[in-house]
């Protein structure tokens, strides 16, 4: 096809074509594949646009995008525990400093050595990480609160908002209140502060697109194999979605490891973890090459079950294409200056558990818990191990825009505060732990959201 029937072939379409554009297609051999790619092109248009640029054929004729377009920062952090006591010492204070000071930045705290010395008044705040929550035998609730100079007792009465917090041991909270009297040692509390997500944030857009997965469970018998199998062959055919999408991050559980349960062994199809992994990777490695591909580990994974869980070791990420990029549990992933924080899920066992009105049926509210502690796991003692260390690696110092975690099988979509929360479910049916307890698990769904508009589909393959 020569200039003039290219342009004259644009301009029949309704649009009008630059130089360039029409340089870049004009070598194009097949006469048929120009008039598609004109097509697309035109689609790319925004509304009052007319013309055809480079850009847009690019973006339709490599819409897979390459190296340049698609920026991936990586971030996560694990430690090697030595099992000191102090080490435990240094995370809690590290804890207390860094979630008090975002709390001390809103609030006028004075230290509980302080409060106890100067005795009553109203209007007092102090900060501090709850050590001890119990009812009294009226009706109201004593909670503990220690800073690093003193502890003090809150009351909170009987009746009022505040004893409707719900408040997790080791969280980290404001208190504003008052001291009746000669009780120096008790303030009442009128008001709960959480560290929580800065409000009034801005409207982010970007461009991209970003697919969330996780929790496949191969190895299982209810790993729905068929299901993984017209997924990825989405991925290869699919121009509209799939043909855009820059990345997918996998948030853990890919496969369905060996002794996690008592009597797991009856619902292993695969029964050695090695061949779980080689199954896994056979099972990922026809996703597109120039789909970016992300992959933490879970609680089913065969990686130190103490969180932060370091990424695969080279042994099980040796099965998988070098293209795969291997990342530890919990991980910041920045695509395109858009913070998606990726994290299991197992501490939402901890606040579905503690937590009145949690559900298995409601990962959103959860996981918005959790937003607002701005904590992956508040409560320590409970369903996660955690390895201590200087730092506290399970707090989130940085605000993600997409909040998206796995492990509960549920899907979720919600937002709180600015940030998009998403729970991706996952490729495994019910099992007999969920029959059990009356869990319907949602079965090989993805979710894919678009960067520009932060808007997000949900592409079913479960039927
Ligand atoms: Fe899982």
């Amino acid at each position: 096809m020569n200039d003039e029937e290219i342009v004259g072939l644009a301009m029949k379409n309704g649009f009008l074509i630059d130089r360039d554009a029409v340089n870049i297609i004009k070598n194009f051999s097949d006469k048929r594949e120009i008039y598609q790619v004109i097509k697309r092109a035109g689609k790319c248009l925004k509304d009052s646009d007319v013309v055809i640029t480079p850009d847009h054929i690019n973006d339709v004729c490599f819409p897979h995008k390459s190296e340049n377009k698609t920026d991936l920062r990586i971030r996560y952090d694990t430690n090697v525990c030595k099992g000191e006591y102090e080490e435990f010492t240094d995370m809690f204070i590290d804890r207390y400093r860094r979630l008090g000071k975002i709390l001390k930045r809103r609030l006028p705290a004075s230290a509980i050595k302080n409060v106890k010395k100067r005795g009553g008044g109203s209007d007092i705040f102090v900060v501090g990480m709850v050590s001890n929550i119990q009812k009294t035998r009226n009706g109201h609730k004593i909670v503990e609160m220690e800073d690093e100079t003193d502890l003090m007792s809150v009351l909170l009465p009987k009746g009022s908002d505040v004893i409707k917090e719900d408040l997790l041991l080791d969280e980290v909270i404001g208190v504003k209140g008052s001291i009746k009297g000669g009780r120096r040692n008790i303030l009442i509390a009128d008001t709960i502060f959480r560290p929580d997500l800065p409000v009034n944030r801005e409207r982010l857009r970007s461009h991209g697109k970003i697919g969330l997965t996780s929790d496949l469970h191969v190895g299982s018998v209810t790993f729905k194999e068929d299901s993984w199998k017209r997924f990825v062959k989405f991925l290869q055919r699919d121009e509209e979605v799939a043909g855009d999408l820059d990345c997918i991050i996998v948030a853990g559980d890919v496969v369905e490891g060996i002794g996690i349960y008592p009597n797991q062994e009856r619902e292993l199809f695969i029964k050695n973890i090695f061949d779980q992994y080689r199954e896994a990777a056979n099972l990922m490695e026809d996703i597109p090459s120039d789909i970016k591909v992300v992959i933490s580990p879970g609680n089913h994974d065969a990686v130190r079950q103490a969180e932060p869980q370091p990424p695969f070791p080279e042994k099980i990420r040796d099965f998988f294409p070098e293209r795969f990029k291997f990342v530890g549990n919990p991980c910041y992933i920045e695509m395109n200056g858009v913070n998606v924080l990726s994290y299991h899920g197992r501490s939402l066992d901890d606040i579905i558990q503690n937590i009145p009105g949690s559900s298995y049926n409601d990962p959103v509210s959860a996981m918005t818990h959790l937003l607002k502690r701005r904590h992956l796991s508040p409560i320590y003692g409970g369903r996660v191990a955690m390895s201590p260390g200087e730092r506290d690696l399970l707090l989130m110092g940085d605000v993600p825009d997409i909040f998206h975690c796995g492990h509960v099988h549920t899907l979720g979509i919600g937002r709180y505060s600015g940030t998009l929360i998403v729970n991706s479910a996952g490729w495994q049916e019910q099992t007999s732990f969920q029959r059990e307890r009356n869990i319907e698990p949602d079965v090989a769904k993805f979710p894919v959201i678009d960067l520009g508009s932060m808007g997000i589909k949900i592409l079913d393959f479960g039927g």
